[in-house]
């Protein structure tokens, strides 16, 4: 029996493989270098997902004015079983950016997955997510990924199933621009293959102060996560950015459709990350975050470019977020 069939028949009975985790951190650094000493300083928002971060964002999840939890957990339970009929039953169901797989826990009830795959970025967040799923859901087999899904990823070869199912709730696609979701669509148009299918949460275009709530709570959880960036890299990068010089700044750019977030210099001042200084300008932002916000024609066509027929959205009565199902086109 080969290592693939040992696999597959280890958990078909249950229980948890972890896989991945080195090229994350190791790219950290660069990006942060590279990122500082633009022009426009920016800050990929995959990184605000340490272990810290993470936690804020289940925070920022549970906030009275962060209304995309909430929202696509009611269009999930309101749709369930039509959505169960759309994926299938006994997929393999490949979870990007999983977080606590929160919303998953409804469709692994609905779809009985015969392999459940989340991929994360944040390992910590991933490991104490699938420790809960595999204690919650006895029988279930779960491959978590430690993986950066911007970068190609080979997918572990998964036999068992009827066929492959890729998830990606939260509005996680808002966080990458058009081109960068586009790319991101195509890749997993090829994993799914010609019968596979996807399930996409989208943040729908709305009324700007909605949104403008939303990333500037009262609490200010999304602050602190903000924040958390530059804490994670005075702890990892040995940096002494001081969080109480800069400012979380939130807007919506409606001529661009997104929700942008900066940490903004409240005075000129440097900063040193080992060898390199960075100034600072009074005012002066880091762009830490694009959020796109769709309307259902624009990620419908968005879709179709990427190879996927968009067969079904599920929404709420607002109209305020989006479940995309698409097909293998
Ligand atoms: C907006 S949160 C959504 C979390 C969860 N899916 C939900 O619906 O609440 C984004 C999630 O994607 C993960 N993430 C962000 N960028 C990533 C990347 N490039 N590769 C892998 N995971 C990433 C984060 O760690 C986080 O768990």
């Amino acid at each position: 029996m080969g290592r693939d069939e040992r696999d597959r028949r280890s958990l078909e009975l249950g229980g948890v493989r972890f896989i991945g985790g080195e090229t994350a951190a190791l790219n950290f650094r660069k990006d942060v270098l590279a990122g500082l000493s633009r022009p426009q300083k920016s800050l990929p928002p995959k990184y605000f997902y340490d272990a810290a971060g993470s936690r804020l964002f289940e925070r920022i999840c549970r906030l009275r004015e962060y209304y995309p939890t909430r929202t696509e957990l009611s269009v999930t339970k309101k749709n369930l079983r039509a959505i169960a009929r759309f994926a299938g039953k006994g997929c393999a169901l490949l979870e990007y950016g999983s977080g606590e797989s929160l919303k998953t826990r409804l469709l692994i009830r609905a779809l009985r997955p015969s392999v459940y795959m989340p991929v994360d970025i944040s390992a910590a967040a991933l490991r104490a997510a699938a420790k809960r799923l595999v204690r919650d859901f006895p029988g279930l087999g779960v491959v978590a990924i430690t993986a950066d899904f911007s970068q190609p990823l080979a997918i572990p070869a998964y036999r068992g199933a009827a066929r492959r199912v890729v998830y990606f709730p939260g509005s996680t696609i808002g966080n990458l621009t058009h081109e960068e979701a586009h790319a991101f669509l195509k890749m997993t148009r090829g994993q799914v293959g010609p019968r596979g299918a996807m399930l996409v949460g989208v943040d729908l275009k709305k009324d700007a102060n909605v949104l403008h709530a939303a990333y500037n709570d009262a609490q200010g959880v999304t602050a602190a996560f903000n924040l958390n960036l530059l804490a994670r890299i005075n702890r990892e990068l040995g940096g002494d950015f001081s969080l109480r010089r800069f400012a979380h700044y939130a807007f919506y750019n409606p001529l661009g459709g997104r929700i942008e977030m900066h940490l903004v210099a409240r005075d000129a001042h440097r900063a040193n990350i080992g060898n390199y200084r960075f100034s600072f300008d009074r005012g002066e932002s880091i762009h830490t975050e694009n959020s796109y916000k769709y309307s259902v024609p624009e990620f419908e066509r968005l879709a179709t470019s990427a190879g996927f027929e968009p067969a079904k959205c599920w929404t709420d009565p607002r109209g305020w977020f989006g479940l995309f199902g698409l097909l293998a086109a």
